[in-house]
């Protein structure tokens, strides 16, 4: 059944592409070296930036990277570029969905139509990304250290042949994926490579509520035909995904959410156990930082913090002190998966006018 519905995918994907005269993608495996220390015990809540040295242990590990390369017509590059990072139990189709020809739906084509290429990765554990046979050697020190090492390569080395190495690197994370590019700012400082992050489907661990958490069950017993073989301490949700979306169901197509479940991937059940290390400010990172949540997320936007944004705004920016700029926008109607519901567009203008600034 996998087997099958990924080959349609990959129809789909290749009959875009041709329609997409102005883009053209094509899929890159990329080696990420990342030596880092993380918590010998992968449970702890701050993944190891409290810890003292003895309750550490180094892994240094060569991680092969998939990703997706888009880029806009030649008349049209950038010195920018984007690095897209999913967040928990998606992969790199979060940002380019095969639902209803991709229509209004992939923020790949819709940054890439307007000339700016992206990079979306699978990350570590995940997708066609090396997967550790053991989930505790997928941390949120590691994701976020190979998140780093692939914006260094965009800025070091050409991506596919032709293309030059590129001047900025912007990060744009969802969810899971905006905590690792926010670990990456509180570890790495001013050497951090990028630019400037957005980071989408995220806010400050104190408003993450409970409700907004699916169900989680080990991958194996979810999907013995593709993931018998994991450790157990590989996750993901059952059927019912509908957390990620809004709770009006006339916000998202019944379509869309199938998909979603077909095609919904796996994560470390560490991964989520680290949150709270986001939660620590971020005193050495100099570049730019956005927000961007949906009015209707259901884990973020919790007692109605997102209805006054000056406040978010305010209480939030005092986690990035030396942030070149720093905003906070709310999407309104979007749900946790900004991407994925009717108001996916709205979204992408916000996303992408945060994008163009930073990479000016
Ligand atoms: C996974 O790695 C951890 C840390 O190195 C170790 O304690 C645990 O026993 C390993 N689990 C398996 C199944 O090998
Ligand atoms: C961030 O979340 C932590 C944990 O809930 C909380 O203690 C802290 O006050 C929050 N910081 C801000 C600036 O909201
Ligand atoms: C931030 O930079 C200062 C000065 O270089 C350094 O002493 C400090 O350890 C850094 N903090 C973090 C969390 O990296
Ligand atoms: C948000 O959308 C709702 C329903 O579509 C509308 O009633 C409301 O005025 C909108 N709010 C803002 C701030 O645009
Ligand atoms: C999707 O895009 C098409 C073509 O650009 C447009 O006509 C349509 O209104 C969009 N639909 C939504 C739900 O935004």
């Amino acid at each position: 059944m996998f087997q099958l519905f990924f080959t349609l995918y990959i129809l789909l994907f290749l009959g875009r592409l041709c329609v997409e005269a102005a883009c053209s993608c094509q899929p890159v495996i990329i080696p990420a070296k990342v030596d880092a220390l993380v918590p010998k015990d992968p449970t702890d809540p701050f993944a190891g930036l409290k810890s003292d040295l003895s309750d550490l242990r180094r892994l240094d590990v060569t991680y092969s990277v998939y990703g997706v390369f888009c880029q806009p017509e030649a008349s049209k590059s950038s010195n920018a570029v984007q690095l897209l990072v999913h967040g928990f139990t998606y992969n790199n189709q979060y940002w380019s969905p095969a639902v209803e020809e991709f229509q209004n739906y992939s923020y790949a084509s819709f940054s890439c139509e307007r000339g700016m290429p992206s990079l979306a990765i699978d990350c570590p554990g995940v997708g066609f990304t090396s997967r550790p046979p053991n989930a505790s050697d997928v941390q949120i020190p590691i994701g976020a250290g190979v998140i780093s090492r692939i914006a260094n390569h965009l800025k070091t080395s050409s991506i596919i042949s032709g293309v030059k190495p590129f001047n900025k690197v912007i990060g744009v994370g969802h969810s899971l994926g905006s905590l690792m590019l926010n670990f990456g700012a509180i570890t790495e400082g001013e050497q951090f490579p990028f630019d400037g992050i957005v980071l989408t489907g995220y806010l400050n661990v104190s408003v993450v509520s409970s409700t907004g958490r699916p169900s989680l069950f080990p991958a194996r017993d979810i999907d013995p035909l593709r993931w018998s073989d994991l450790d157990p301490n590989y996750i993901t949700t059952d059927s019912v995904r509908t957390v990620f979306y809004p709770p009006n169901p006339n916000s998202f197509s019944p379509r869309m959410i199938l998909l979603d479940d077909l095609t919904k991937d796996v994560g470390s059940v560490f991964g989520l156990d680290q949150i709270p290390s986001g939660s620590l400010p971020v005193v050495n990172y100099t570049g730019h930082v956005a927000k961007v949540v949906g009015s209707e997320d259901l884990s973020s936007c919790v007692d109605g913090i997102c209805s006054d944004v000056a406040a978010l705004r305010a209480s939030e920016s005092t986690l990035w002190p030396a942030a070149k700029s720093f905003d906070v926008a709310v999407s309104n109607g979007s749900g946790h998966d900004l991407n994925l519901d009717f108001f996916a567009l709205n979204a992408f203008n916000i996303f992408f006018s945060f994008v163009e600034k930073f990479s000016r």
